[in-house]
């Protein structure tokens, strides 16, 4: 894209160090608990695959497709769901994975549906957390760093679907 520059926020050392950290608390909180671990498309898949070998106990693991923004930077307060659970919630311990924690509006309504579905315990655990741009309450559990309000892509974020590939978190600056 031109004229458009990528500034480092969050090196890739300070990333795998943050994510141990979670993975460590994890395996903790969640001992003995087999927990059913949901990763969230497309944004969470590259932070979900390095904490989920990370914490070292037995998880299951499914994916949810799940879409609010458009192509651009402005959230939507209607989610769509791009995809079903292939596992069932009924009873379980749920660990929603996620790259971010923006509006509020996808952790919201995940958690709310989880818990329609029959959910036990839903937890959300999220490597960013934006709490200047929250438009809904929601209860986050594990946090892996609190960022202003700045558009971020890189390890798992994009922008325009461009930018994923990154193994650490930058500014997109004009
Ligand atoms: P929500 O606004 O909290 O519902 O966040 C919806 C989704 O928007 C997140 O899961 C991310 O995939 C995406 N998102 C939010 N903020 C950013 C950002 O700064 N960069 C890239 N994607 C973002
Ligand atoms: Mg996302």
């Amino acid at each position: 894209m031109m004229g458009v520059q990528l500034k480092v926020l969050i090196p890739e050392a300070e990333i795998q160090k943050k994510v141990h950290e979670l993975a460590h608390q994890l395996a903790e909180d969640y001992a003995n608990k087999h927990p059913l671990a949901l990763c969230i498309l497309k944004g969470g898949w590259i932070f979900f695959a390095d904490l989920i070998r990370a914490i070292g106990i037995s998880v299951e693991c499914d994916f949810l497709s799940v879409s609010s923004y458009g192509t651009g930077t402005v959230s939507s307060e209607k989610i769509r769901l791009r995809s079903e659970l292939s596992s069932c919630p009924t009873g379980r311990d749920v660990l929603i994975v996620d790259d971010i924690a923006d509006t509020g509006y996808t952790l919201h309504e995940l958690q709310r549906l989880l818990y329609a579905q029959g959910a036990q315990d839903v937890r959300i655990c999220v490597l960013l957390d934006k709490p200047e741009r929250r438009k809904v309450p929601v209860h986050l559990d594990y946090v892996g760093f609190t960022l202003p309000d700045r558009f971020v892509v890189g390890y798992g974020l994009d922008y325009g679907e461009q930018y994923r590939h990154l193994s650490y978190i930058a500014i997109l600056e004009n």
